[in-house]
């Protein structure tokens, strides 16, 4: 039991799938009995499958939070995402109920899981967003870079990913939020592979990190290095993937950040955007523009059964 997989890898294969709640209390009862079965539905994908690594997250929006489990406290930091406004870019707000983050080995399998969730949510929800994130070579993101690199790992991804006993009753809960960007591929490769570098802080093949004396201050993992007041690095587990309609020109990364506090991933958003200090927002803007953005809270294995009996 514990913490839903939130510090599992990006996978090969992912599902990103956000819902809105229908009205009345037969969708909220759908959504209760989904709350008690979810754990064995995703068992049961483990049984089934085990070489294809089947997991799945089950988050909720600000908005229907306190709708659905009135008795329940608020997780601490649970709101619906107030917008960022930069001189140049802007990440938007979205609505978001509920949320699911499948990942599997095959595409299959992922499916699988999908449809049977989405089956049990039927006529309790509408669809918001659906995307399908695929591994790219060597974990790269669709703009060719090396993606997750910096990621926390073992212990350091359980504490910046997962809350502790820092906050007792929603232990081994997550923040999870979710940006789709969209990227202007045209201008992007259009850029030489040198000003590419400048703007991840990255080697493009290599994924060696730029010094200090090369990498400029609004390069990508410049702006999203951040620290404490004792200069002690803060981390969120990221599980981007690349997605892509090429007949449709769409070329697009699927950010989520798992957190143990969301303040964490809001600062970087913040120095993303607007810059710290102001306007030395992210290079990696100009060539991408998020198109959603929601703030969802992963409760734990427990704590989600027992919001079935809410
Ligand atoms: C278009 C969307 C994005 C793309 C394509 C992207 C891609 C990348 C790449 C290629 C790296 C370098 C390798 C690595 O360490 O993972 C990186 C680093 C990083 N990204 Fe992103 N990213 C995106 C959005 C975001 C957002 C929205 C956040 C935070 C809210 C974020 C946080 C980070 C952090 C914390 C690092 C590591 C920085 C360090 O070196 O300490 N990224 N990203």
């Amino acid at each position: 039991m514990g913490s839903q997989d939130v510090t599992n890898a990006p996978g090969v294969s992912a599902i990103f799938m956000v819902y809105g709640l229908n009205e009345g209390e037969e969708a909220k009862s759908a959504v209760k009995d989904l709350c008690g079965e979810f754990a064995a539905i995703v068992r049961s994908m483990r049984k089934r499958y085990p070489d294809s690594n089947p997991s799945a997250v089950f988050g909720f929006g600000a908005e229907v939070w306190g709708e659905l489990f009135a008795d329940e406290p608020r997780p601490k930091e649970l709101e619906v995402f107030k917008e960022i406004k930069g001189a140049k870019h802007t990440a938007v707000s979205t609505r978001g109920d509920l949320f699911f983050h499948i990942r599997a080995s095959q595409m299959d399998v992922a499916y699988e899981l999908a449809s049977i969730i989405s089956a049990k949510l039927e006529g309790a929800v509408y669809h918001i967003d659906e995307v399908h994130g695929f591994r790219y070579f060597d974990g790269r993101t669709i703009i060719g870079f090396v993606d997750g690199t910096e990621n926390p790992e073992n212990d350091d991804a359980v504490s910046f990913g997962v809350i502790g006993d820092e906050d007792e009753y929603f232990k081994g809960g997550s923040y999870a939020f979710v940006q789709k960007y969209l990227h202007d591929m045209r201008a992007w490769n259009e850029l030489p592979l040198p000003e590419q570098e400048k703007v991840i802080g990255r080697r493009r093949y290599t994924d060696e990190e730029l010094g200090d004396d090369v990498k400029p201050a609004n390069a990508h993992n410049a702006v999203t290095n951040i620290t404490d007041e004792e200069g002690n690095e803060l981390k969120i587990i990221r599980a981007n993937m690349p997605f892509a309609n090429p007949s449709k020109g769409e070329f697009g990364t699927y950010f989520i950040g798992y957190a143990s506090t969301f303040s964490t991933t809001r600062r970087m958003l913040e120095n993303m955007f607007e810059g710290s200090p102001a306007g030395n927002y992210d290079r990696l803007l100009d060539f991408s523009t998020p198109v959603t953005g929601t703030l969802f809270f992963v409760p734990s294995w427990e704590l989600l059964e027992k919001l079935a009996e809410d």
